[in-house]
């Protein structure tokens, strides 16, 4: 079975991949990446975890409400007495105080991790986030200029002036900054605190709509994104759109060839990132889609230990919900596809 021409440098570049013989894509280094896409459960969190351990001084924000990563960090995320909300709302409500030091050191709370990188746990409350920035936004427009613009660039570079601090008090060296399925509150943050984005995709339908919807907001002038900036405001660019959940086929001897699904799905990318490629961060649509098989029992595996993947091997076995659970052969192929991705971006 031949592989259509439109995909086949990505299809043919998983086997050298897989193989240990190619290490990364050549595209320009960024210091700060928010991982987001519009929509839920395609591997935000997972990603988000999984990169954080193949980096080192590193430092990840959670900005999701519900706390997946914070959970990956530590089980007990949700005591901490500073977090994410602290560096966003002095900015928003009149009269709090600044927090410093917002930052976890991970070692502390997940054993897997022994390097130099910290956290910024989440909190369930960011979910009033989108209301408390409306209302912040709206008492800024009967101010005169140019106060009014300094209130509301107060307002939307809130994250990114903490994060700077943050970094520069902990003498990090970069920073990944998970997201929420929606835009408006912390992602519209994260947005104005990254150097670029990473988009995750999931082989359906809704996932490929959720990145045209990203790219609409990016450049609609009256999206939430661009309606309050003036026009020459820098826009993040994309760095990469990772494909999850990708499956090869299983006829024997087919070597390399992916699933109809995964053919379908990577078309469709391909197509619509080579028609909105002045979004990315060079304009070779080919070096700007990784792929990353469907994890399977690894991934059940890693959340439930809050266990990297790179840390499992093939034949480990847990019982989850009393259902053994093993890691198969695939997770090699896995754990090289992560290192791709990590390797293509610091
Ligand atoms: N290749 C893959 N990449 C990422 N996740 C995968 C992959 N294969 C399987 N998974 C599984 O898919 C699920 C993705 O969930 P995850 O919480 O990361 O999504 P999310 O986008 O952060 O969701 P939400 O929007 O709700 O925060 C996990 O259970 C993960 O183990
Ligand atoms: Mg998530």
């Amino acid at each position: 079975m031949l592989v259509d021409s439109a995909i086949k440098t990505i299809v043919d570049r998983q086997y050298d991949i897989a193989n240990g013989t190619i290490n990364s894509l050549p595209l320009p280094k960024h210091k700060k990446y928010t991982i987001c896409n519009l929509r839920g459960g395609i591997g935000k969190s997972t990603l988000s975890f999984n990169l954080t351990y193949l980096a080192n001084k590193i430092l990840a924000v959670d900005t999701c409400p519900q706390g997946n990563l914070s959970y990956f960090f530590d089980d007990n995320y949700f005591t901490s007495n500073v977090n994410v909300r602290d560096m966003i709302l002095p900015y928003i409500v009149p009269g709090l105080g600044r927090a410093t030091r917002i930052a976890h050191r991970i070692s502390a709370t997940n054993h897997f991790f022994t390097n130099e990188s910290f956290y910024v746990p989440s909190d369930e409350q960011l979910y009033l986030l989108p209301a408390q920035m409306t209302t912040a936004v709206n008492q800024t427009s009967g101010l005169p200029s140019p106060q009014r613009e300094q209130a509301l660039e107060s307002i939307l570079l809130s994250l990114k002036n903490e994060i700077d601090r943050e970094l520069a008090e902990l003498e990090l060296e970069t920073c990944l900054i998970d997201t929420s399925p929606f835009f408006s509150g912390a992602t519209h943050l994260a947005w104005h605190a990254t150097d670029a984005l990473i988009v995750p995709v999931r082989t359906d339908q809704q996932s490929i709509n959720s990145l045209n919807l990203i790219f609409k907001v990016l450049s609609d002038p009256a999206s939430e994104f661009r309606r309050h900036l003036p026009s020459d405001f820098p826009t993040p660019k994309i760095q990469m759109v990772v494909l999850t959940h990708c499956g090869w086929s299983t006829v024997r001897n087919a070597r390399n060839i992916p699933n109809q699904q995964t053919v379908i799905y990577l078309k469709m990318l391909k197509d619509l990132v080579s028609r909105n490629i002045s979004h990315f961060t060079t304009d070779d649509p080919d070096n700007h889609i990784a792929l990353l098989d469907d994890f399977l029992g690894s991934g059940r595996i890693s959340s439930a230990l809050s266990k990297p993947i790179q840390l499992l091997e093939a034949g480990d076995t847990m019982r989850i919900n009393r259902v053994k659970v093993s890691v198969n052969d695939s997770v090699a192929k896995c754990k090289k596809q992560l290192e791709f991705i990590s390797n293509s971006i610091w």
